[in-house]
């Protein structure tokens, strides 16, 4: 039997996207990119997983996986992409990203970031810096307080906050929260190469370190900074203690800003931000990234469009506006940046010297040893009893698990 002209097969355009973006910003910056989509006929259809740095989403993933029912579109980033990569399960993005330009749109560093095996298996959305201290600039003005530019000032403005019954700082005791603020501590202490040596080489030897220690005795004060007892919290309730001025200061990673300007609060209104004191060199950065599951190829085209199209100048500024982080194209416009994004889009600028991988935000290390390092330092901060030295004892039986399994491969 002939077939009708019209029945002519089209590929599904319609793709499954699995993501942690819950907060109203990252609800409002994913349907920037939903509304992106359908304009470009591809209907993205939405399953997001609550749970800050998608703690839950990545557990969901896998277990769809198993079940034989992957999303055609998932927000996996960091190292895990070559995890996935390697098991063949990617689709290789070769042609939009040719078409796109993208090894001369994107920073070398991302570029190399969405790469396994001289293939593109990621799309770049937006680069996110860890190492952002917010302030509260009422709070600031009252006690006539410049932000803290090293850790001797940080540690004065605090004190003064807490005489003022004001906690000086936001923070509850969820483990990455907690680790979040360890690697700005670990970084302001060790530099670049501190932090390398432990957060990306998990090399046992530098435990030794006193700047290690001096950053963990750093950490156990800082929980004096916070509102007492500490408990564990959603992110965007921390978020919301700075703008309601219950605290006058926040290191968390720069979605802090997405979800305050989401809020009705523009940047350099009730609040600003600067660097982490004593990182203000470095860009300590997450990259969100999308990466399209193959299955049998229907969905290719549908899936490669989207890819093409979350890269094209427009959808950047757009969607990193809203959602806090910078564009990961070196041609992005600064003067359409608020001054957090511009400080933060010109530091990764600076190339390698600058560019410090966050652990925490998966850019440095794999899942497992990652999750091995936050529960160990969580463990530290909520236990009093725990000294450095047995922190970082412990931290070294870790890593020599860590590298046993690795040479195991
Ligand atoms: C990070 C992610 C950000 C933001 C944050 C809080 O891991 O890269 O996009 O969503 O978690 O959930």
């Amino acid at each position: 039997m002939l077939r009708p002209a019209t029945a002519a097969v089209s590929p599904p355009a319609s793709l499954q996207v699995l993501h942690w973006w819950t907060s109203a910003s990252e609800r409002k910056a994913a349907n920037l990119l939903v509304a992106y989509a359908a304009a470009d006929n591809v209907t993205w259809m939405d399953s997001a997983i609550p749970g800050g740095a998608g703690l839950a989403a990545v557990k969901v993933l896998r277990s769809l996986v198993l079940a034989n029912d992957a999303p055609e579109v998932t927000q996996i980033i960091g190292a895990s992409i070559g995890e996935w990569a390697e098991l063949g399960m990617l689709l290789e993005l070769d042609a939009p990203a040719q078409a796109g330009n993208w090894n001369a749109v994107l920073f070398p560093a991302i570029y190399k970031l969405v790469q396994h095996r001289q293939h593109v298996v990621a799309v770049p959305i937006g680069i996110h810096r860890i190492n952002t201290l917010f302030y509260n600039r009422a709070l600031f003005a009252r006690l006539k307080l410049k932000p803290p530019k090293s850790w001797s000032e940080f540690e004065q403005i605090a004190l003064k906050f807490n005489a003022e019954g004001i906690a000086a700082l936001a923070l509850s005791s969820e483990p990455w929260q907690v680790a979040t603020l360890f690697e700005n501590l670990l970084l302001a202490s060790g530099g670049q190469q501190l932090h390398r040596e432990l957060f990306v080489r998990m090399n046992a030897q530098a435990l030794s370190d006193p700047r290690l220690t001096e950053a963990l005795e750093r950490l156990r004060l800082m929980k004096s900074w916070t509102k007492q007892p500490i408990a564990e919290r959603n992110w965007t309730e921390v978020v919301q203690e700075l703008a309601n001025g219950e605290a006058a200061m926040l290191v968390m990673g720069d979605w802090a800003k997405g979800e305050l300007n989401v809020t009705g609060l523009p940047t350099d209104g009730v609040f600003s931000c600067s660097a982490m004191p004593g990182t203000e060199k470095f860009n300590l950065y997450s990259v969100d990234t999308l990466t399209m599951f193959t299955k049998d190829y229907a969905h290719s085209p549908a899936q490669e469009k989207l890819a093409r199209l979350l890269l094209t100048p427009a959808v950047q500024t757009g969607y990193n506006n809203v959602k806090g982080s910078v564009s990961v194209r070196r041609d992005a416009d600064p003067a359409r940046m608020d001054s957090c994004a511009r400080a933060s889009w010109t530091a990764f600028g600076l190339g390698a010297s600058a560019q410090v991988p966050s652990l925490v935000h998966r850019m440095s290390v794999d899942e497992v040893a990652r999750d091995a390092v936050i529960a160990e330092i969580n463990h530290f901060f909520a236990d009093d009893s725990v000294t450095p030295a047995q922190a970082r004892q412990r931290l070294g039986a870790v890593f020599r698990a860590l590298h046993l399994r690795r040479s195991d491969h």
